[in-house]
């Protein structure tokens, strides 16, 4: 029998941030630790990535840098289970996105909030046909391998919601076409999670630290020299309410500084709260969880340095074989499903 599959892609837009780190970077590779048992596909979805404008001369070596990353943060690619490629390396994800936006209605996709959210920002002239169309490509990237698990933070739950609703659809349509992914509170719990990622900026720890948005000071980047990454900790915006308690709604700051030191030490929320539970200093807090921070950093930064970069050539260039002869295959029974090719 065939090992179900594991699968998520980061866009390569700017650096990676310490949200996208915690929040699917690192729940992934503590999965793929699995491998054996699963089959875990890190693909890097660069059609996503050019749905904002982004410095065309350097994207290429930009994203070969962001792969790199995934080896860095511990992706094993010397293991046969785990696949490492570029999205649009394979023409099925676009060829199976065009079919799923076919199959997917006008209002269904404008209601998706991270496309409503950044129009808004930057208006509906300039807001790009591809930025709408992206949740149905994300659903293609999802739905060509079959893939049960998808870790992702908590900002991309729709979009896998909206995958699971169009599974069906072709499901109930076509026949048994797609492998339906889990539902996200079941994803989170695979991952260990009670639910999916948020992680705060830390200078308004009511927004998510996001790659998109103009915030250097609340944004930390997998990039960031340790040092300065720790002084952005050590001035992170908490309250005024003089005790430490893990609460969102009251105490943001300080949740967001609990929730990035647990993830960090792999301990839980409870047991990192018990241990600060009613100290009145910040100090020591945000002191802990600056050296946690800035030693992660400087981990994943030494061991970028590390990376061969003709063994990770190789390895994309085997990946993404498999995965082509996998997707076509997939994208081939829709195309026989929806009319498009002869049924056999
Ligand atoms: P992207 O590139 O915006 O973000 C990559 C991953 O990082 C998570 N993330 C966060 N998690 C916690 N706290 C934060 N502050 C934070 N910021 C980002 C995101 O939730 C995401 O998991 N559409 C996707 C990429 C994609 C994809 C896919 C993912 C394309 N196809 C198929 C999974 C499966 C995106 O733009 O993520």
């Amino acid at each position: 029998m065939s090992k179900d599959i594991i699968l998520t892609g980061l866009r390569a837009n700017n650096e990676f941030t310490l949200g996208n780190y915690l929040g699917a970077i690192k729940p992934m590779l503590d999965l793929s630790k699995k491998a054996g048992e699963y089959q875990i596909n890190m693909f890097l979805p660069d059609l996503h990535t050019i749905t904002v404008e982004v410095d065309y001369n350097t994207l290429y070596s930009h994203i070969i840098h962001c792969l790199k990353q995934y080896v860095a943060a511990g992706l094993d690619i010397s293991n046969q289970d785990i696949f490492i490629y570029r999205q649009s390396y394979i023409p099925a994800h676009s060829e199976l996105a065009w079919i799923i936006e076919c199959f997917t209605g006008f209002g269904e996709a404008s209601r998706m909030v991270e496309f409503k959210d950044k129009s808004n920002q930057i208006g509906t002239d300039r807001v790009s046909a591809g930025l709408f169309n992206y949740p149905m490509l994300m659903a293609a990237d999802i739905l060509l391998y079959g893939a049960k698990w998808v870790p992702v933070g908590d900002d991309q739950r729709q979009h896998i919601e909206l995958t699971r609703t169009i599974a069906d659809r072709f499901n109930k349509k076509f026949g048994d076409i797609f492998v339906v992914p889990e539902e996200t509170k079941n994803q989170a719990k695979f991952a260990g999670l009670e639910s999916p990622l948020r992680i705060r900026s830390l200078r308004n720890p009511d927004k998510k630290m996001s790659k998109s948005i103009n915030d250097p000071n609340g944004t930390i980047l997998l990039t960031d020299k340790p040092e300065e990454a720790a002084k952005k900790v050590i001035s992170a915006t908490t309250d005024s309410v003089g005790k430490i308690n893990f609460n969102w709604e009251k105490q943001p700051g300080i949740s967001n500084l609990i929730q990035i030191l647990a993830l960090i030490s792999d301990s839980s929320i409870q047991e990192v709260t018990q241990q600060w539970a009613g100290q009145s200093s910040y100090g020591n807090l945000k002191s802990a969880v600056a050296s946690a921070v800035s030693e992660e950093l400087s981990k994943v930064q030494s061991n970028l340095l590390n990376v061969d970069d003709n063994e990770l050539m190789a390895k994309l260039q085997a990946s993404e074989q498999a995965m082509e002869t996998v997707a076509s295959a997939q994208l081939l029974k829709v195309q026989q499903a929806v009319g498009l090719r002869p049924k056999l």
